[in-house]
């Protein structure tokens, strides 16, 4: 067992109101899973993917990541783990304007004590995977946005995680794209890597091993897919 979230709570607190985004979640993920998160807006699944990705913590309940407890951990370590355990790919793609495709990528190594001609190696190997090692001189702008979510992918992958959290990663993308990332997480997946992503395209949620239904901050339905 890769992670194993028990009796998360998530409360957001204002003065006046008081909201439940996560109500006694349970939820446990083996290494090599693929899993899908469904649900209509407001249910959880963000916060339910930030708490996963370390970005956000839960008010109350467990998560355990290999032999790690995430859910006490202190920021600077948590900070370490991020860096060293997961990656992240986002709607919007999230990538620094300012800086080249390959640079862009090359940040997500930069905390690692790692030689320049390694950490380049492979760097170019992460944008090969995602066919976008043409373009590793351009800035984000001066890419498609299908290509810039390939780009995001090679920063998620370049560290090696343990785990690849993706949010809404076609949301921002036509069919053709979106079907080609798609395959990407598919091969990805394949190949061992673990990923949980949050979708609102059905026929990308069967693409995934298992799928996740989510209402009101609860988990309430998870089934395996055949495929
Ligand atoms: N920073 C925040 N402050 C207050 N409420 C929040 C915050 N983030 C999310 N929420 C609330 O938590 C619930 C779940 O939100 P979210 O996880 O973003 O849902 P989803 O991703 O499924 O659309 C919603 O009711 C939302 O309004
Ligand atoms: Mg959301």
């Amino acid at each position: 067992m890769l992670i194993q979230l028990a009796d998360i709570n998530r409360l957001y607190r204002s003065d006046e109101v008081e909201t439940t985004a996560l109500h006694d979640v349970h939820l446990t993920i083996e290494r090599g899973e693929f899993v899908a998160i469904m649900g209509p807006s407001g249910c959880g699944k963000s916060t339910l993917l930030n708490i996963l990705g370390t970005i956000d913590r839960p008010s109350s309940g467990s998560y355990r990541f290999g032999d790690h407890e995430l859910s006490t951990m202190a920021e600077a370590e948590l900070a370490q783990f991020r860096r060293s355990h997961l990656g992240y790919i986002f709607q919007s793609f999230n990538l620094i304007d300012e800086l080249t495709i390959e640079e862009n990528v090359e940040l997500a190594l930069i905390y690692r004590k790692m030689p320049r001609a390694e950490r380049r190696a492979r760097v170019a190997a992460a944008m090969d995977r995602v066919s976008i090692g043409h373009r590793a001189r351009h800035y984000p702008s001066q890419l498609s946005g299908g290509q810039q979510q390939r780009a995001a992918i090679a920063r998620a992958i370049v560290g090696e995680p343990d785990l690849i959290l993706a949010d809404e990663p076609t949301g921002n993308l036509d069919t053709e794209n979106g079907m080609q990332v798609m395959d990407i997480l598919q091969t990805l997946n394949r190949e061992g890597a673990t990923i949980v992503m949050v979708t609102h395209s059905p026929s990308h949620a069967d693409m995934a091993r298992r799928r996740v239904d989510m209402l009101d901050g609860q988990i309430v339905i998870s089934v395996r897919n055949a495929i």
